[in-house]
């Protein structure tokens, strides 16, 4: 059985092993910690060279200490494996495992996540040095979890991967090279392929390679991250059973499709530097609670980890601002009210060389407890212990927004349409924000996720429509769901390849109502216009002229020699309806859609208090989560008796909520 903590963690990335010359440091880090009220510690992410110096010859002497200093004052210690960066005398002895370009160039040493995903002798090496680290501290009572690697990241293209990419294809079409020229409709172009040998991986921009093949490369680069980081986890599972194993996620990169690869971890965890620093944070704050509500999705709801944050500031945008007072606070309960059972750093303390020595950190150079970071931090350790009820606890959904990682490939690789604004993550942020807004939860799904957990789902831009889903949508729909789908949707199957015979795909015209006549796209500067139950909104970027075959049209196009056809159709088929939405809106249209839809479909906001422009309410168990993300004090009026679960008072009949302030109530 995996036992995950049963309390809140709270910790960061830890690297002593950049202080072993100054053994004071690390009984300061330990008083430190204490006095910040941080149970965990991250360590050796990045170690490698200390603990195996040369090759074959370990040194866990240094981390023996660690880990039982760690212990020793109460901290858990979530051990990492080393693969993101290497020993130079790794690269020397063996230089296969270092990556190379798309453009046949292999890199130099040097940097981070710079591997060969398929070398064997990397695999090797890392399977060694990861066996001897669960055997070494299988039985250490400070350890809780495995953190594998890194942020995994980016691909190879040495003649190894291609190779592996060339099985990985003759396996996928079932070694029948008749199938993979269809498929990649090869005689387009004369690309007709008659031989495995002849197949390379395609360069990113590289407009000779069809985006089939593009898709093709971008399963098979998934699917390798999966099987190096299997090959990571299997001594870690074998010795290690009981404990976690994890890796840590990067918000919206999707040249990995991570829904894919969550389902091999025990517990999802992401890395999350939102900038808080300036510009519009609350609408910033829904990009945030997006990804919260995505990563928490990947495991069917499962509480999350977020493995980092930063305390302060970061080092790598070209203006570093320092977060006003209250945002640390504010974004550690975001993650814990979106359903993170963690608030982690990086870092703990700031390196005193090297490329992070400014990326800020709890403890800083000057080694002090009084900055106002450290006190900060320790501010939200103590409201962690005080929330501590929340561990384990699920946010519940009756809405979803589908937004697919295969999906946002397709999109991104076709040409044609607007190839400028396409966005496919924003889109969905934008049909995701109403429902934040509004205080109703949403899960964020794929493509092939259960939709009868929901009463609604709405499936921006969904341009891929992955085998047996135009059946999905039509069975769920005809059971009694709410569906939407936008422009540009239920364009192209699996493997790329439009449908024929109109659109949107087969029997979704039925389910729809509707036949799409053509789509037009839209310069920047030059929005159309169109209705929405009598009121008008902006045309934006791309639209799909309708025609309505049984659907009531809820709103027509106002502009351009498509006036008078419709632009908002909505159809019931059974005992549901499925809602187009035919054009790109600024958000005005989508905000005005969900009110209307989260009616039609019965959603009630997951509490009664009341929201406004700024401030999130979220429900995760019986916690209820009230965020200011302006700079000015909110109050929201009470019905019912509520208690601060932070201060542990009864409420009144109205809570203020300061500036960047988070407030948690329970109703009594
Ligand atoms: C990433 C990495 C960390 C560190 C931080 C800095 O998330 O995982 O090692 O580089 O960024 O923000
Ligand atoms: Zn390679």
């Amino acid at each position: 059985m995996i036992k995950l903590p049963n309390y809140i963690v709270h910790g960061g990335d830890y690297n002593p092993d950049q202080w072993l010359k100054t053994p004071e440091m690390i009984d300061d880090d330990m008083r430190l910690m204490k006095e910040a009220h941080i149970n965990s510690a991250t360590v050796g992410i990045f170690s490698w060279s200390m603990l195996e110096p040369e090759e074959g010859v370990f040194r866990f002497e240094w981390l023996d200490d660690i880990m039982d200093k760690l212990n020793k004052n109460g901290i858990g210690a979530i051990l990492a494996t080393p693969s993101g960066a290497r020993p130079a005398w790794l690269a020397e002895s063996f230089p296969e495992v270092l990556r190379v370009n798309e453009n046949g160039i292999r890199n130099e040493y040097g940097v981070r996540h710079n591997h060969c995903l398929t070398s064997p002798v990397y695999r090797e090496k890392v399977r060694i040095i990861n066996t001897a680290l669960a055997e070494r501290y299988a039985e250490h009572p400070a350890l809780t979890m495995w953190h594998v690697s890194n942020e995994y990241s980016g691909e190879c293209h040495c003649e190894k991967c291609q190779q592996a990419f060339r099985e990985w294809v003759r396996e996928y079409y079932h070694n029948d090279l008749d199938e993979l020229n269809d498929k990649w409709w090869t005689g387009f172009w004369s690309h007709r392929i008659t031989d495995w040998s002849q197949i390379n991986s395609p360069k990113e921009r590289g407009e000779n390679h069809s985006s089939a093949l593009k898709l093709c490369w971008d399963r098979f680069v998934t699917e390798s991250h999966i099987s190096f980081y299997e090959n990571e986890a299997a001594p870690l599972r074998r010795i290690t059973p009981d404990i976690p194993i994890t890796t840590n996620f990067m918000r919206m990169y999707d040249r990995i499709d991570y829904q894919k690869f969550a389902k091999h971890l025990d517990i999802v965890s992401w890395d999350n530097y939102p900038d808080f620093t300036g510009g519009n944070i609350p609408d910033k704050a829904v990009y945030t609670a997006f990804c919260h509500d995505m990563f928490r999705s990947m495991k069917n709801g499962q509480p999350f980890f977020m493995m980092e944050s930063t305390p302060s500031i970061v080092n790598g945008r070209p203006v570093n601002k320092l977060p006003r007072p209250g945002i640390q606070t504010l974004t550690a309960l975001q993650a814990v009210a979106h359903g993170a059972d963690s608030v982690q750093y990086f870092q703990w303390r700031k390196s005193r060389g090297g490329h992070e020595k400014f990326h800020g950190a709890v403890v800083d150079h000057s080694g002090r407890s009084d900055t106002r970071v450290f006190r900060e931090i320790t501010r939200t350790g103590s409201l962690l212990e005080a929330l501590g009820g929340v561990t384990g606890a699920r946010c519940e959904s009756k809405a979803a927004v589908i937004c697919d990682f295969e999906n946002s490939r397709a999109v991104k690789h076709f040409c044609g349409y607007n190839n400028e604004r396409r966005d496919y993550f924003d889109e969905c942020v934008k049909w995701y924000r109403p429902f934040t807004e509004a205080g109703i939860s949403v899960d964020v799904i794929t493509m092939d996720a259960d939709f009868d957990a929901y009463g609604l789902v709405i499936a921006p831009f969904l341009y891929m429509l992955k085998d047996g889903v135009e059946e999905k949508i039509r069975e769920y729909v005809r059971r009694g769901g709410h569906f939407l789908t936008t422009y540009l949707s239920a364009v192209v199957d699996s493997d790329d390849l439009c449908f024929l015979g109109g659109l949107p795909a087969g029997s979704l015209k039925e389910v729809f109502g509707i036949s799409v006549c053509e789509t037009d796209s839209l310069f920047e500067n030059a929005p159309g216009k169109s209705s929405f139950l009598g009121k008008e909104y902006d045309v934006e970027h791309v639209c799909d002229i309708l025609s309505a075959e049984g659907a009531a049209v809820l709103g027509e196009y106002k502009s351009d020699f498509y006036a008078g056809k419709p632009s908002f159709t909505e159809n019931s088929f059974g005992k549901g309806t499925a809602y187009y939405a035919a054009f790109r809106n600024d958000g005005e249209l989508s905000r005005d859609v969900c009110a209307y839809l989260v009616k039609k479909a019965g959603i009630k906001p997951d509490t009664n208090l009341k929201t406004s422009e700024g401030v999130i309410v979220r429900k995760r168990g019986e916690f209820i989560f009230v965020m200011n993300f302006t700079n000015e004090p909110k109050e929201t009026e009470l019905d019912g008796k509520y208690i601060d679960v932070l201060s542990g008072e009864a409420c009144g009949s109205s809570v203020k909520i300061g500036e960047e302030e988070c407030r948690v109530l329970k109703q009594l």
